[in-house]
């Protein structure tokens, strides 16, 4: 099998997030107003991978649109990435909330992690991305499993040939000063894993079947 171009790899990804917006395998399919698949190019060398779209988020199908969003565009402006250069996702791609609608947003729960997983793994077949970059609890419970943020953030590890950066939740940040001074400060290390990268020449994509 040849190995994928960019655009034989943009297309999977348009194609991929057609059937995301379409998934019925859990129940929160049913009170979403769409699913959010992600965002950002197919060939990016950063995959940022957060918990579950919130109200905004499964109102405007984009992730990270709303305060979190923006304190995490400081965050990559802080390490001169821009935001249309990563490509972001979550773990769940469907909005968990309590309450009567419109609720208040909730974690997922590990049945909806365990339904919508498949999608992230195809993300990143797709992406080879260099750097996942884990927001919060529930993604670094997805890559390291049994892993605790207060004690991980902040020190990449390699996981299934790549490197994951555990850091803070941007909205779990947002309302800490302490937490937010520390994601500042983690999220200097991707700046360093991107320059070290690309010093040593990043690694070619690995072939994606399909
Ligand atoms: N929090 C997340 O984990 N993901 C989003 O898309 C928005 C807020």
């Amino acid at each position: 099998m040849a190995r994928q171009t960019r655009s034989t790899r943009t297309h999977a990804l348009a194609k991929l997030h057609t059937d995301i917006r379409s998934c019925t395998r859990c129940p929160l399919h049913r009170t979403r107003t769409q699913a959010v698949p992600g965002a950002g190019p197919a060939d990016a060398r950063v995959m940022f991978v957060g918990e579950a779209p919130g109200r905004r988020e499964d109102i405007a199908g984009e992730p990270f649109v709303g305060v979190a969003g923006r304190f995490l565009d400081t965050l990559l402006d802080s390490v001169g990435l821009a935001r249309d250069r990563v490509y972001i996702t979550n773990v769940v791609k469907s909005r968990p909330f309590v309450g009567p609608p419109p609720g208040r947003n909730r974690a997922p729960v590990a049945g909806e992690v365990a339904a919508c997983g498949s999608w992230l793994d195809e993300q990143i077949t797709i992406i080879q991305p260099e750097i996942i970059v884990a927001m919060g609890r529930v993604a670094l419970e997805y890559f390291l499993p049994g892993e605790r943020i207060s004690r991980v953030h902040g020190r990449p590890r390699q996981h299934e040939g790549r490197t994951v950066l555990p850091l803070f939740h941007p909205a779990a940040a947002s309302h800490r000063q302490a937490l937010r001074d520390t994601l500042r400060a983690d999220f200097q290390v991707l700046g360093t894993l991107l320059r070290a990268g690309r010093k040593e020449g990043r690694p070619r994509p690995k072939k994606v079947t399909g």
